[in-house]
């Protein structure tokens, strides 16, 4: 979605402000800009295109000031033009303004202010809000008040920092979408997202929704939605700044693919005693989820798949669960106070996932999530969050977070396994929790084989490629074909194994490449779906433990590390990481930025 970085108390804002938005620019790049107030004015300097075009431009005008706002653009309302772009402001320039999400009253509110004579350049719902703000200003309020009435005459989801000519200090609200506060030494800085000022500050705290904040260099005054003054709690986020810079790598997706081992080192420390069988995760107690009689993963995208592997991996230990993709998680899905209900969401931010977890907890079901961001809106709505620990994720293909969320839910499967009546661990737990503590070794053997770099190069001809798998493989299948389309713009589907026979067969031709997920069993199953398919002349690649002989079924292959059967798929995914980057390389596609997606989608 679009990215805020709004700064003050620093005598560069400019620089400051573009190195925001170059580290937000993954979550949309098809325009940006910038306001600063440099003692006679506002000036703004936006345009269509990537954050680098809007760079050439402020080098050739040079602005400065110390106190300022900036955007990076993913269109909801209107395309990516320069008069779309924010900030936005009204016509005397008094105004500008950033803004995140939707205002669904915007073309009420516009006629109002066209039948007051406001007169309107751009197609965006936020040019409303500069309008709203200067026409409260013209009544006589001063520039806090008529942010207030402002925000009181809005309807929808946002996140917006405001800078009014005269008023020295960054006005700011949220309302469903995210915005942090970051101050060091007088210095303070709004986002959308903690990477945006993480090398200026780590110092974070977190906005909640119809906060006010006034923000200068003399420091924030917050009041809460009732109008009085609180104080958000200050937290140290433990990221590493380095860890949102591409460092040595041409692309943040391969970083990140290469950061598994260390990402999931992280994710498991601390929580795994493979000798005494014992899974600790932080925040949940012994008896903490009684009378659970059910499990409901929500979640979206590859979260969603991460959510699948890990409901499997709960049936597997005798835990009733589900998972739903959350905008199918309507009020026909019966839930009730026995319903224990997962939202699995990297962000934290997902508009449909919060919709759905808001919507269990409507309902009387217990609520945990699943989630990479401390402070994260899901985090601070459910009862209980639990962090994966995978460090952010900058390219918009998520990679390690989905093997931090897998790892996560196994863990949690343990877990039920003991807490919840139905629940009976694996008889081989300690296996697997040594297993699970053996992955990273395994990913980083696996990552220093040339395979899938090597395949990726001669399949650029093929027209589809398909994805096949059984059970725990089928959701590693579904997130194989979401990686390779998202980034390749390749025609790719995930299927179920057995699924193929019954329609999907239909459109195998020897132009089909099928990349066929084997498990460390017999796969007696998936194996002769993959012979069907071969028999139609598609090309069969199989992602397989190296102890498997695929001679019988492959045209070629892809080998894992021998694991704990449980765990192949993870391994298998990695493979197909690998795969989609290399192929998307060959075709020079924009890999950390794929066209028309946003890392975090927080409008419905
Ligand atoms: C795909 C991808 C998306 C996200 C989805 C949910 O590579 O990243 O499909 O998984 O938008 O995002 P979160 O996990 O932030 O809720």
């Amino acid at each position: 979605m679009c990215g805020i970085i709004a700064c003050v108390g620093t005598n560069d804002a400019v620089d400051r402000l573009i190195t925001g938005l170059e580290n937000l620019e993954y979550r949309g790049y098809d325009s940006a800009g910038i306001a600063v107030k440099n003692g006679h004015g506002v000036s703004i300097y936006k345009q269509s295109g990537q954050i680098s075009d809007l760079k050439n431009t402020i080098v050739q005008n040079l602005p400065d000031g110390e106190i300022g706002i900036g955007h990076t653009r993913w269109s909801t309302h209107g395309p990516p033009t320069d008069e779309n772009a924010h900030p936005h402001t009204a016509e005397s320039e008094r105004v500008a303004v950033v803004h995140n999400g939707i205002i669904e009253n915007y073309e009420e509110l516009k006629s109002d202010l066209r039948a007051r004579g406001h007169e309107f350049e751009s197609d965006t719902d936020t040019e409303v809000i500069p309008h709203l703000i200067e026409g409260y200003m013209d009544e006589g309020a001063d520039a806090r008040e008529a942010f207030e009435r402002t925000i009181d005459s809005l309807e929808g989801s946002y996140a917006t920092v405001a800078l009014v000519e005269g008023h020295e200090k960054l006005l700011a609200t949220r309302q469903d979408s995210p915005l942090v506060l970051g101050q060091q030494n007088g210095e303070y800085y709004l986002a959308s997202d903690v990477p945006a000022f993480l090398e200026f500050t780590n110092q974070v705290s977190y906005l909640e929704d119809g906060d006010v904040a006034e923000v200068s260099a003399e420091g924030a005054t917050i009041t809460d939605a009732n109008g009085e003054e609180v104080s958000r709690d200050i937290e140290t986020v433990e990221w590493d700044p380095e860890e949102t810079g591409k460092g040595a790598y041409d692309h943040f997706m391969l970083k990140e693919i290469d950061s598994q081992p260390e990402s999931l080192r992280k994710t498991i420390q601390g929580r795994v005693d493979p000798e005494a069988g014992e899974v600790t995760l932080d925040a949940l107690e012994e008896g903490d989820l009684e009378g659970v009689e059910q499990v409901h993963l929500v979640a979206c995208g590859t979260s969603y798949h991460a959510a699948m592997f890990g409901s499997n991996l709960m049936n597997r230990r005798g835990i009733p669960a589900t998972a739903h993709r959350a905008n199918e998680y309507t009020d026909t899905i019966p839930v009730d106070g026995d319903t224990l209900t997962i939202a699995v969401t990297q962000s934290g931010e997902t508009a449909d996932t919060l919709t759905a977890i808001r919507r269990a907890e409507k309902k009387g079901a217990q609520t945990l999530a699943v989630t990479n961001v401390i402070g994260s809106t899901v985090a601070r709505e459910v009862e209980t969050p639990v962090y994966i620990r995978a460090g952010p994720e900058i390219g918009v293909a998520a990679t390690k977070t989905f093997s931090s969320q897998a790892v996560t839910l196994s863990l949690l499967a343990e877990h039920f396994a003991d807490d919840l009546p139905q629940g009976t661990p694996r008889e081989d737990r300690e296996e697997f929790l040594a297993a699970l503590e053996r992955l990273p070794e395994d990913i980083q053997r696996l990552l220093d084989t040339t395979e899938a770099e090597r395949l990726s190069r001669h399949h650029l001809d093929k027209e589809a490629f398909f994805f096949i798998g059984h059970e725990l493989n089928y959701s590693v299948a579904l997130e194989g074909a979401l990686k390779f389309k998202e980034i390749t713009y390749e025609h790719a589907e995930g299927f179920p194994s057995g699924g193929l026979k019954h329609g999907p067969l239909a459109l195998v031709t020897p132009e089909t490449t099928i990349f066929t997920l084997l498990g460390s069993g017999p796969s007696t199953q998936t194996r002769s779906n993959a012979e069907e398919a071969r028999a139609r002349g598609a090309n069969i690649v199989t992602v397989a433990p190296e102890s498997v002989n695929v001679d019988d079924v492959a045209d070629e292959r892809l080998t894992i590390p021998d694991t704990h059967p449980d765990l192949t798929s993870l391994l298998a995914n990695i493979q197909l990481q690998l795969v989609s980057y290399y192929t998307a390389r060959q075709l020079e596609r924009p890999i950390d930025k794929p066209r028309n997606l946003a890392k975090s989608v927080t409008v419905r």
